[in-house]
């Protein structure tokens, strides 16, 4: 049977960008004889519209039972008085907590054309692709004890950097699996020098490691020193794995490398599924752009490279997922352009379906 795909457009620019991915799923069927068994739920303020909660119970249930889970972006002004726990955002966060999904991906990938984009030097980020693995549901955003206490006479602000063995594998092992569909070489980064959680960190991935990956080539280094490494040279990583924290900061630092919001996609992976899939939820980094809603200016390139992440990372289809980052990156050197990759005058921006047509071509 074909792969099943659930799709959740959700607000403002999410459905307008989704469209155009939908165009290009049905190409690949008609093309390529690709075919995905493709469904098509709410989330978000449409969700809560409709059925008075941002995520049905019956789309929880969908979702589990997928091979991937596609989301365009949800949220806008006309939800902002709602209860918090009906807010459009509480429907992701549901999506990530039920489906347990601990391994952020970010992607940091300069197509040549935007290399003028970056503030790094052109020859620096020119034809970048690394990726940043991000542990995403537990460490000091999670740990206990916290909160601030009275200590004497001062409060005293608590947070708790807690790491178990078996998070720490969970996460190593995405990033080594990852490792061996791209360039086969991953770096753990953490501070083993300062953090008893860092020499955990360090000891349990150099141990699945050991036990299970010897294929892929394995370094560490320290989260600060990563971070220098990562504006000085960053086309010297592939893979990189690192607590949640780190990863927050380094993966917003490695997604800036290379230009626009509209250009950033994102996934979240879990454990593997009966089939050995990982659960996943595909996803542009960016929200529903309340400012440019309804006016067909969207970018919707950072959804079309979400699915081209769900065409390697779920359905083991690398060759096909290149077909799509190769048709962007000529559309982009023709000088194709949204607004929001323009910075010169005199260039007349496309629209989001006309970006659409050109991927297409
Ligand atoms: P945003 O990412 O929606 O927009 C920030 C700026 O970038 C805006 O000027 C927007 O026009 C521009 N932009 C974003 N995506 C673009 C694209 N594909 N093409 C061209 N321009 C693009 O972030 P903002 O404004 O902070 O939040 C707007 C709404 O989205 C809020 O309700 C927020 O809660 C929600 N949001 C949802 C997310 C999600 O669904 N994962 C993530 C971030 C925000
Ligand atoms: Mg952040």
């Amino acid at each position: 049977s074909n792969p099943s795909l659930l799709i959740l457009p959700g607000d403002g620019i999410g459905p307008e960008v989704m469209a155009q991915v939908m165009r290009i799923i049905d190409w690949y069927g008609a093309k390529r004889g690709l075919k995905f068994d493709v469904s098509e739920d709410l989330v978000g303020g449409c969700a809560y519209d409709k059925h008075g909660t941002p995520l049905h119970d019956d789309t929880m249930a969908k979702a589990q039972e997928v091979d991937a889970v596609l989301l365009g972006a949800v949220g806008g002004p006309k939800y902002d008085k709602l209860d918090f726990s009906v807010k459009p955002e509480r429907g992701l966060l549901r999506l990530r907590k039920e489906m347990d999904l601990y391994a952020n991906l970010r992607p940091a990938q300069c197509f040549d054309a935007l290399a003028d984009f970056s503030s790094l030097k052109k020859d620096v980020v020119a034809g970048l692709d690394i990726m940043i693995v991000r542990e995403l549901t537990s460490g000091v955003y999670f740990g206990e004890p916290r909160g601030i206490f009275k200590e004497g006479n001062e409060r005293v602000g608590i947070n708790t950097q807690r790491y178990t063995e078996s998070e720490i594998a969970r996460v190593a092992r995405s990033a080594f699996e990852l490792a061996r569909k791209r360039n086969n070489k991953v770096c753990s980064m953490e501070k083993a020098n300062v953090m008893e959680s860092g020499i955990l960190w360090r000891d349990v991935v150099t141990e699945v490691h050991e036990a299970e990956y010897k294929d892929v080539e394995l370094s560490h280094m320290y989260a600060d020193a990563g971070a220098m490494q990562l504006t000085r040279w960053p086309k010297q990583f592939d893979v990189i794995v690192t607590d949640n924290l780190f990863g927050d900061l380094l993966s917003d630092l490695a997604a800036m490398l290379t230009g626009s919001l509209g250009m950033l996609p994102s996934a979240s992976l879990g454990a593997p599924m009966e089939n050995g899939r990982p659960k996943a939820l595909y996803e542009p980094v960016h929200g529903s752009a309340p400012d440019i809603a309804g006016q067909g200016k969207a970018n919707p390139i950072a959804c079309v490279l979400s699915f081209a992440m769900a065409l390697r990372y779920s359905f083991d289809k690398g060759a096909e997922a290149e077909r799509l980052e190769s048709a962007v990156n000529a559309v982009l050197a023709k000088g194709i352009r949204t607004a929001d990759l323009l910075n010169a005058e005199g260039v007349t921006p496309v629209s989001t379906s006309q970006m659409g047509d050109a991927i297409l071509a």
